[in-house]
């Protein structure tokens, strides 16, 4: 048996390349990464390359690599169709700012599977989420959006609110505190985002009430993967819907993650909810930096009559449209999702499997393409359930994994796997092996 700190010690031999790169990388960018959410202690691993299911870093180690940059590559690494299609995109100019048949074909396979009437491209999630809620203010003539606590929705301000706020500034579970994200949140901004508490419709009510007349969207990811997997109990969806049209607000989906993942035309297709507005991002792009945005047309005019902003460069660039095309007929197909969910439930199951035989206080969860290991004993249903976990046992388990050639789930605690396209049922073997050692250390 080993203890954490042996691990990390055998992570720091094993990985000293990136460690060099990580010290070279923190002189020109902030803690040595491009994004927040990359960095973890005591420092990354830098990736070489990756193909199909796997990445090799730097020191030529190999992972199973169950993150696939956070969902976004759902069509696997290096995807040959995808390959050829991109290098064919990337001959023919990667930027025209003109419209193009590529954004038209792309536009017309979103509409057709998102249930939309009309769409915009952007290039990341944020972007998505952003444009969409103050899409949903020049509809209804409303400033405030509801959120649930714990939710993610991108890195822009109306978003950053109780994204993960600290336990002892929460407040009371009905009426959750907006509490910004960092510095830099403008009061008014904090104040025109109402927070409510997911899977409980009363929070909901009460919130709506409260600001009668005053809210124009609810935003939610139909599951929250940004606390692990926690699906919306039974009804709450359907509830959700029938609230929004009690109020007049509108319903957002943020399927930056379930769309093109959970199911073909991803969260309104597998819980039979249809939303006013749907963002999306991640898997739409095919593993290039593609986001959309749409609703019905009626709600797409307010930027048809110049009453809503909405521009962009990159927006729509052929390569990112080429690589959608590609990813959505080629690629996510139909079949494929059965065949993920399936490898994704083994996975589930598995993890099931072996926390009761070493008896470890943990539970796995899986939903369509995602799961995710709780360390707590029963799925939590909320933020402040999912708060009481032991994050000191996520992160043994963390290095221990990366130690023995997997990346478990997108990094860190509060991610979950995705099976892409290219996992097949070795690779779910090779993790379970993997867990079934890590889980008798950690007894
Ligand atoms: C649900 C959700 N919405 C929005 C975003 C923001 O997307 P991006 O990182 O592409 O800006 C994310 C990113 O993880 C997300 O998970």
């Amino acid at each position: 048996m080993t203890t954490h700190a042996q691990e990390i010690d055998r992570y720091r031999k094993q990985t000293k390349k990136s460690h060099a790169m990580y010290e070279q990388a923190d002189k020109v960018l902030p803690l040595g990464v491009s994004s927040n959410f990359r960095t973890f202690e005591p420092y990354p691993i830098y990736i070489a390359r990756a193909e199909g299911s796997k990445m090799w870093d730097v020191d030529g180690r190999e992972y199973t690599d169950f993150s696939m940059c956070f969902g976004a590559l759902m069509v696997g690494h290096a995807n040959p169709i995808m390959v050829k299609a991109v290098a064919k995109a990337a001959g023919e100019g990667t930027l025209y700012g003109m419209p193009h048949d590529r954004e038209l074909k792309a536009a017309e396979l979103i509409c057709e599977r998102f249930g939309l009437g009309q769409m915009r491209f952007t290039n990341s999630g944020s972007e998505s989420t952003m444009h969409c809620l103050r899409l949903a203010r020049v509809y209804t003539g409303r400033d405030k959006v509801l959120k649930f606590e714990g939710a993610y929705h991108g890195g822009h301000d109306t978003a950053l609110v109780s994204v993960k706020p600290p336990k002892a500034k929460l407040g009371s579970a009905r009426h959750p505190k907006p509490l910004p994200v960092g510095h830099g949140i403008p009061e008014g901004t904090v104040k025109n985002t109402v927070v409510a508490q997911w899977n409980d419709i009363q929070s909901v009510r009460e919130v709506l009430q409260t600001n009668d007349n005053e809210v124009a969207a609810v935003i939610l990811e139909p599951i929250m993967m940004n606390v692990g997997v926690i699906g919306p109990r039974d009804g709450f969806l359907e509830e959700l819907r029938e609230i929004c049209d009690e109020f007049g607000c509108l319903l957002i989906f943020d399927e930056v993650k379930t769309g093109a993942k959970l199911a073909w035309g991803g969260a309104q297709e597998y819980y039979k909810v249809k939303a006013d507005m749907v963002c999306l991002a991640k898997a739409i792009g095919g593993g290039l930096p593609l986001g959309a945005f749409g609703a019905s047309r009626e709600v797409m005019n307010e930027i048809a009559a110049f009453r809503s902003f909405h521009a962009g460069t990159y927006a729509s660039n052929p390569l990112a449209t080429s690589a959608c095309i590609t990813a959505l007929d080629k690629v996510l197909t139909k079949d494929v999702f059965k065949r993920v969910t399936r490898l994704g439930d083994m996975l589930a199951a598995g993890h099931n499997r072996i926390i009761k035989k070493h008896g470890l206080a943990a539970c796995s969860v899986n939903i369509g393409a995602n799961g995710t290991v709780f360390w707590r004993r029963k799925p939590p249903t909320n933020y402040r359930e999912w708060l009481d976990q032991d994050f000191d046992a996520f992160w043994r388990y963390w290095h221990m994994n990366l130690n023995r050639g997997v990346i478990p789930q997108a990094q860190c605690y509060d991610e979950q796997w995705t099976v892409s396209a290219l996992h097949t049922e070795k690779d779910v073997d090779h993790m379970l092996e993997v867990f079934d050692e890590v889980a008798r250390a950690m007894k």
